[in-house]
């Protein structure tokens, strides 16, 4: 297995941050590098990604297993997710656009 997709499945959430024009022009690649460098225990991986057709709320960020989808993510919303237990924090309500379950997680 190669060495990138062993990591993927070791980690235990995993960070997708959309690159794309709209997000990367309100500072996702920052966000990617500021995530990354919180995620270095392998227990959270960082990704960048396309444009996941949220552009009006840019820059948008969504984190598995749990498919919470945080736009208008700012380096302190950033933070915030890197704490332990991020998905009750209160003070990320505000930036959840909508919430889905991986396949495997349907009812
Ligand atoms: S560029 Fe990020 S949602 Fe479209």
């Amino acid at each position: 297995m190669p060495r990138a997709h062993k990591s993927l499945e070791a980690a235990r959430h995993r960070i997708w941050v959309c690159t794309g024009t709209a997000c990367r022009g309100r500072g996702s690649q920052a966000l990617v590098r500021q995530l990354r460098r919180r995620s270095r225990d392998g227990a959270t991986m960082v990704l960048a990604t396309g444009c996941v057709r949220f552009c009006s709320r840019a820059p948008n960020v969504v984190v598995y297993p749990e498919g919470v989808w945080y736009s208008g993510v700012t380096r302190n919303v950033a933070e915030l997710l890197m704490a332990e237990n991020a998905i009750a924090n209160p003070e990320l309500e505000a930036f959840v656009s909508f919430r889905n379950k991986t396949p495997l997680e349907e009812d």
